[in-house]
């Protein structure tokens, strides 16, 4: 074997040999601050000894148990999550080993709640034009991510797609009216032309995670979708496999709404990145009818493994402790207050978006009309490897379709002067990224 990894998108990547704080270090022991927190995961930086210690303990006391049965590790998460994180009327958890894995769950969670109860003919579900929710056949078939299906295509299941709430490049015209009403609209259309009779859920991220950059959507839009589930029996499962636990300055992204999911899928910052786990948390309506129907929700082998479960807990009083979700919140403020500074008048970039501690840019050939860069330029993939060379890493969005997009999303203990060299480099490689095209 000589490589060890597939083509990927999005930088060229060194070794990294140690990880500290906000730092991943190279084997010249180079240090390269980490603007993206890997890929939006570390939430609370690298290198906690607690969390080391606290996964070597439970591999000690309990390396592998079948996930059905408990152990102290799983029990204390579920405690913890119960008494500080989730709502209330989250009441049944399934853990998995990462984000995809929690959707696919989810999903089939929100298709076997339908047939528990009867529904018999709901089997479509619902996804957005511009989305991700991981890497099986199900997950990307059902994302709006046109580059990470290619080579698929014409293998993946089908699923109905609604517009994913882009306010940048809104369709000119609709601004006197809501802007969250017309996207609603646009899913209300799908769902009666489809037939709500026919459909089980609709799944999508509150704010949209590193395929769109950080979109956040109108304001009036999410109570609408929830008002709009409500009314033709859809499932709510919103992915927070990204913007879970603090990352957009409140616990879970949808709280900047006033709503509720039926299921809330959660991954990365679970564990912030010292294992990997997933979380599917469901209410109690969708939890008991699928208990009734007598359906097998089966587990992953690694699901909810002790270690990883450990770790979460230890991820979580480390955020509770030192009050890391109202940092991200202040941070992100912060970090904005920056961004639009440094990018508003520049003249390749169209917008400065995100809330709390998830941020992007969105850079373009021509801000008048918004039209972006060829694709075939790969800037994107410039940009991060010009933020490399400066010794900062940024993560790479976009959809192909959707461009250049660069995310940031550092660990919630980020300093101001951290956050000012980021952004400061961020300028330079955009800088240097457009100039070498011409
Ligand atoms: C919103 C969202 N959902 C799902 C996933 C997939 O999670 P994982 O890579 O842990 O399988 C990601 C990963 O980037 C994500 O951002």
């Amino acid at each position: 074997m000589n490589k060890m990894s597939w083509p990927y998108v999005g930088g060229s990547f060194p070794t990294i040999c140690r990880t500290e704080g906000l730092y991943l270090y190279d084997a010249a022991d180079r240090p390269i601050l980490d603007a993206a927190g890997g890929a939006v995961v570390t939430n609370i930086g690298h290198g906690r000894q607690r969390v080391a210690d606290a996964i070597a303990k439970a591999a000690k006391e309990t390396s592998y148990v079948v996930p059905p049965f408990i152990t102290p590790s799983r029990q204390a998460l579920v405690d913890t999550l119960a008494a500080d994180w989730l709502s209330p009327t989250l009441t049944r958890a399934h853990f998995t080993s990462g984000g995809t894995e929690a959707n696919e769950a989810a999903m089939k969670l929100a298709l076997q709640y339908q047939q528990a109860i009867g529904e018999r003919q709901r089997t479509k579900l619902i996804g957005r034009s511009i989305s991700y929710h991981g890497t099986t056949l199900a997950t990307a078939a059902i994302s709006g991510h046109p580059t990470r299906k290619r080579g698929l295509e014409q293998a993946l299941p089908t699923y109905l797609t609604v517009p994913t709430p882009y306010p940048l490049r809104a369709p000119s015209g609709v601004n006197s009216v809501s802007l969250g009403q017309y996207y609603v609209d646009q899913m209300r259309d799908v769902i009666l032309a489809e037939g709500p009779e026919t459909i089980a859920g609709f799944i999508a991220e509150p704010i949209t995670g590193s395929s769109g950059g950080a979109i956040v959507p109108p304001e009036d839009y999410w109570p609408k979708v929830r008002a709009l589930c409500d009314e033709f029996g859809l499932i709510l499962i919103l992915d927070e496999v990204m913007t879970g636990f603090g990352r957009t300055g409140t616990t879970f992204g949808y709280q900047h709404w006033p709503i509720e999911p039926d299921i809330l899928v959660s991954g990365k910052g679970l564990a912030g990145g010292y294992a990997p786990l997933g979380g599917v948390f469901t209410n109690e309506r969708v939890g008991a009818a699928i208990q009734a129907g007598g359906f097998q929700v089966m587990f992953n082998t690694f699901g909810a493994h002790p270690s990883a479960c450990a770790a979460a807990v230890e991820v979580l009083n480390i955020m509770k402790e030192e009050g890391l979700v109202a940092e991200a919140a202040s941070k992100g403020t912060y970090l904005h207050g920056q961004l639009h500074a440094a990018f508003d008048q520049h003249p390749h970039v169209a917008e400065v978006r995100g809330r709390g501690l998830l941020a992007a840019i969105e850079v373009v050939e021509d801000k008048a009309d918004l039209a972006p860069f060829d694709q075939s330029l790969g800037l994107t993939t410039s940009i991060v490897n010009e933020g490399l060379e400066r010794g900062v890493f940024y993560y790479a969005g976009g959809t192909g379709e959707v461009r250049d997009v660069i995310c940031m999303g550092p660990a919630f203990v980020v300093s101001e002067r951290q956050i000012d060299d980021m952004v400061e480099n961020l300028v330079a490689a955009v800088d240097a990224a457009v100039a070498k095209l011409s």
